[in-house]
């Protein structure tokens, strides 16, 4: 009979409780350290619960229906090992804003796939999705974007490039600029959904590729995604962030970016060693918390004789989406996003994804910001040409200024007078994108990934970063430099 213990610890008075989950795992005789789900409140009191199975192995979505964002502004992403939702707030009715999303893991964690869950609620519930997959498209393929209005789509606007991106940051932004104009004019200080504009989210997966060193935007990239996550909350305009980073400084390196990701909804995915430590000394995660850590493969781990003839080398399953959904009910309970999309690969796009988007036209940003956003989001243009129509070209700066300074220079034209077509806080130079030195794209694979890799695999990663295609000799000269 399968049954399922609860066992309620405590520590001596004054005591705090922590644990090892694997060593408790070890001491309890369990081998599937995902049989053990251990939850604590933090101070000296702890439940540990031991399924027959691993409890997360199936989590099955039972109805697209029950994605649609609750009157509380949240969605339903899966759930915990007990049973319960794992909630995700999209909209906070009683103050009328909008939040910040981060999903964090490293390749291969789930997160795109728990980002079509997110992107197929927001669809679902009326909201306005400006999507950037700077996986070239790949992440996603299920979350394609609108022609034009009215059209159909699952997003109002998908890019896949740098330029592209920046071009919708800029939209979004010019979007705000707008609605802070218009809601003054009201007398308005609180953003309600749909009264009369929609909840609108700019959603860059794959943003460690925008916000890491050496990326051509960076800069410009964080300066929006900064003024955005802090203006727009109020405005309706909320920003969610996809990424393999643990380093916060990679995201950004800014202080105002990193404080505003700690306060937002963050979840966190597999990780590897070194983001894990990162993630707490950037203080995303509180010192002291122990988050058991999510394996790579469920399942028993048994050590196999060489002569063990009759063992079949059957693949583990995976735990892809499983996570901690750190500013939900239960931080520090495993959760497992739903498991979406058809058993075997499908040639195009999976029938069973779109499903969860639904037919038609999602909701799209408000007719009264189209005149001051323009052509890039008109015609959903993508690439330079969706840089272009954005960014005017120095010599019709009204300010005069030529750009290309420091940091600080930028922010001038930003405020935007009187909400016109401000001048671009992006520098001209910015539109000739930096190349990122071999170096740093080496170097970004080997932050990526715990487990030592050779010069070919090295090669093989490097050359999917969407970069200049390279040679196996310059790869191992460079990891001859990095070598200390
Ligand atoms: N929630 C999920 N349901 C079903 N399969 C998933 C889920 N999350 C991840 N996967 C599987 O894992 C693979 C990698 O997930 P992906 O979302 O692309 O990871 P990441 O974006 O973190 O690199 C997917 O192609 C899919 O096969
Ligand atoms: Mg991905």
């Amino acid at each position: 009979m399968s049954r399922i213990f609860e066992l309620t610890v405590e520590a001596p008075p004054g005591d705090i409780i922590s644990y090892h989950p694997m060593r408790l795992a070890d001491a309890l005789g369990i081998k599937d350290v995902n049989r053990l789900a251990v939850e604590t409140n933090g101070t000296s009191k702890a439940l540990v619960t031991i399924y027959p199975d691993d409890p997360l192995a199936q989590v099955i979505l039972a109805d697209p229906q029950m994605l649609l964002m609750d009157a509380k502004g949240r969605i339903y992403i899966g759930r915990y090992h007990n049973g319960r939702p794992s909630l995700l707030r999209l909209y906070d009715p009683k103050s009328g804003s909008a939040q910040r999303l981060l999903l964090f893991g490293t390749t291969g964690a789930g997160k795109s796939t728990a980002g079509q869950i997110i992107l197929a609620a927001m669809k679902r519930s009326g909201i306005a999705v400006l999507y950037a997959d700077l996986k070239g498209g790949q992440s996603a393929p299920e979350a394609f974007g609108q022609k034009g209005h009215g059209d159909d789509g699952n997003v109002a606007w998908r890019v896949t490039t740098q330029e592209g991106t920046m071009a919708q940051l800029r939209t979004t932004w010019l979007t705000m600029m707008d609605r802070q104009e218009r809601y003054s004019r009201m007398g308005r200080s609180k953003f309600l959904k749909d009264r009369p504009d929609p909840l609108i989210y700019q959603i860059v997966d794959e943003a460690n590729r925008l916000l890491e060193k050496g990326a051509p935007y960076r800069d410009e990239a964080t300066f929006y995604i900064k003024d955005i996550g802090r203006t727009g909350r109020s405005l309706g305009i909320g920003i969610g962030l996809f990424a393999q980073a643990g380093h916060l400084e990679e995201m950004g390196g800014s202080d105002t970016l990193r404080a505003m990701l700690k306060e937002g909804e963050v979840v966190l995915l597999r990780w590897t060693s070194s983001m894990m430590k990162q993630l707490v000394t950037d203080g995303l995660l509180p010192t002291g918390q122990v988050l058991a850590p999510i394996p790579k493969y469920a399942g028993e781990v048994d050590l196999i004789s060489q002569f063990d003839e009759d063992h079949e080398d059957d693949d583990l399953p995976g735990t892809q989406g499983t996570a901690y959904n750190v500013n939900g009910r239960y931080p520090s309970s495993k959760m497992r996003f739903w498991n979406i999309g058809s058993d075997m690969p499908t040639e195009g796009l999976d029938p069973e994804v779109l499903e969860l988007y639904g037919p038609g036209a999602p909701a799209e940003i408000e007719q009264d910001a189209w005149d001051l956003i323009g052509d890039a989001y008109g015609q959903r243009l993508d690439g330079m040409e969706a840089y272009r129509a954005v960014f005017p070209e120095p010599e019709e700066d009204e300010d005069g200024e030529e750009g290309g300074g420091g940091g600080k220079k930028k922010k001038n034209g930003s405020a935007g007078s009187a909400g016109t077509r401000a001048a671009s806080p992006v520098p001209a130079a910015a539109t000739k994108p930096r190349a990122r030195t071999l170096r740093d794209r080496v170097q970004a694979v080997l932050d990526a990934h715990d487990d030592p890799l050779d010069a070919l695999q090295v090669l093989e990663l490097v050359n999917e970063d969407g970069g200049r295609t390279v040679q196996l000799g310059s790869v191992r000269n460079t990891l001859t430099t990095l070598k200390k």
